[in-house]
């Protein structure tokens, strides 16, 4: 479905969900929410998060849906054609998912790593799972393994972009439901574990003290990053549905989809972290190291444990296909650029800076220019890549969005458009309308401008 001039329409609805539903679906659920999850206070940081895609994140994805489906346009071409002086926004969101990708790509390469790792070397994981996390990433020199399994990463997705996506949306059908069984299956192992419940209690207990400016700035940008909004992906997807499909159903599901797998995680991961004492010194090894007391914990723990990590890369590979095709097509279509060329261009790019991504996460902490907040350490180096993108760039794109649909293109027009004209209900339309003309665009633009003011610091 990559093909602009000839644009096909997803065969069924399944397919869309399940396409919108595998970018939605990735590392940002499963490695990025835990550990915000763990860093901002456990279960006051859930009611905020899961407020934010209740109220934000929903409606940020309808105004994305009803302007892609409304043109059958790419995010810039939709925006152009709803008004031409707003084009820029689906520009801005190119830049976004670039810069995200430079370490998606590594992070999704960490994940093939422990495929392998798994399958050939599963002692020495477990004997210290977070040295060997540590290890992979160069504690000990040159960390060639996890950069090698970063390009390979890097050239599937590029593969995939050339050769299409349906291949990948069929597996879609087969390996996404079997991730989320896995996930609940894991779940419950994790939190049956002994020594478990205090992982258990930090996830349920709700202490709004915990609740500052970080935790709610964390907590949007999370809300965007794992929902994949606020830079034009959901645009491009919905502009290649019918007529007949249900934006507001669609909507519903893709969200909840997402935002239970990204439950499935917190409650697999943080239970582990408690249980097995493998306190991550880093955000970056949520997922990695402190998986490892779960899968020891499990008959057949190596096998099961090879699957998840086999999972969590095809997660992140619908997810990196989505945001590479955008950049991609914006290349092709807005700049004549030829899309091998673009193809290429980018991903040496992308790669260059990812690796530097992850070298600040060796050397830098070998030398010593780690950042501390809330007791847990951060290079500064892919901070900064994240900083920008969840707490800067998808917050605006989604500002921008927001307020394009509630005061430039109209609610109205947008409900229109969410209704099929009409033939499906929406019976939410009244709130939808108040807050993507309101309340998006003064709580999105009121949290940024806090962050910048207040900078990293803020609490
Ligand atoms: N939502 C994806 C994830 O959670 C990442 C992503 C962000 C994909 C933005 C597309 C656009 O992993």
């Amino acid at each position: 479905m990559s093909n602009t001039e000839n644009r096909t329409e997803f065969g069924s609805t399944l397919g869309f969900i399940l396409s919108a539903a595998g970018s939605a679906v990735g590392l940002g659920n499963i490695w990025k929410f835990p550990g915000k999850a763990y860093a901002c206070g456990g279960g006051a940081f859930l009611i905020v998060y899961l407020i934010m895609v209740a109220v934000i994140g929903t409606t940020v994805m309808m105004a994305e849906f009803t302007i892609g489906r409304k043109t059958h346009k790419g995010a810039v071409g939709a925006l152009r054609e709803l008004n031409s002086k707003f084009a820029w926004i689906g520009g801005l969101g190119v830049l976004t998912g670039f810069i995200i990708l430079c370490y998606y790509c590594q992070v999704g390469g960490w994940a093939m790593y422990y495929i392998v790792a798994y399958i050939t070397d599963v002692q020495t994981v477990w004997a210290d799972p977070m040295a060997y996390f540590l290890n992979m990433l160069g504690a000990n020199g040159f960390p060639l393994g996890a950069i090698v399994w970063a390009f390979v990463f890097l050239i599937l997705t590029a593969f995939i972009i050339s050769h299409g996506t349906a291949g990948i949306e069929k597996m879609s059908t087969i390996l996404m439901p079997v991730l989320f069984v896995l996930l609940i299956g894991l779940m419950i192992r994790s939190c049956t574990l002994p020594g478990a419940d205090e992982g258990l209690k930090y996830m349920l207990h709700v202490d709004f003290s915990t609740i500052n400016g970080t935790a709610i700035l964390t907590a949007l940008g999370q809300a965007f990053f794992s929902l994949s909004l606020g830079m034009g992906v959901m645009i491009t997807y919905a502009s290649y549905l019918s007529r007949e499909d249900n934006l507001v159903s669609n909507t519903a599901i893709v969200c909840t989809l997402d935002t239970l797998v990204a439950l499935f995680a917190g409650f697999m991961i943080i239970p582990a972290v408690f249980a097995t004492g493998i306190a991550p010194g880093m955000g970056g090894a949520f997922g990695f190291a402190t998986l490892a007391g779960v899968f020891m914990a499990i008959p057949g723990g190596q096998f099961i444990g090879m699957i998840f990590y086999f999972l969590l890369f095809f997660a992140a590979i619908t997810s990196s296909t989505s945001i590479l095709e955008g950049c991609v097509a914006f290349l092709n279509e807005e700049k004549g650029i030829d899309r091998k060329k673009a193809l290429v261009g980018l991903s040496v790019i992308l790669f260059i800076i990812g690796v530097l991504y992850t070298l600040s996460q060796a050397f830098m902490n070998l030398k010593g220019i780690w950042i501390s907040r809330n007791g847990i350490e951060f290079p500064i180096f892919g901070d900064f890549l994240e900083y920008l993108t969840d707490r800067l760039l998808l917050p605006l794109g989604a500002f921008f969005t927001t307020f394009f649909v509630g005061w430039i293109w109209g609610p109205d027009n947008s409900i229109q458009e969410a209704t099929g004209e009409g033939r499906n209900k929406f019976a939410l339309a009244p709130a939808y309308k108040f807050i993507v003309k309101f309340i998006d665009p003064i709580a999105i633009g009121a949290i940024i401008i806090a962050g910048m003011v207040f900078g990293m610091a803020i609490s």
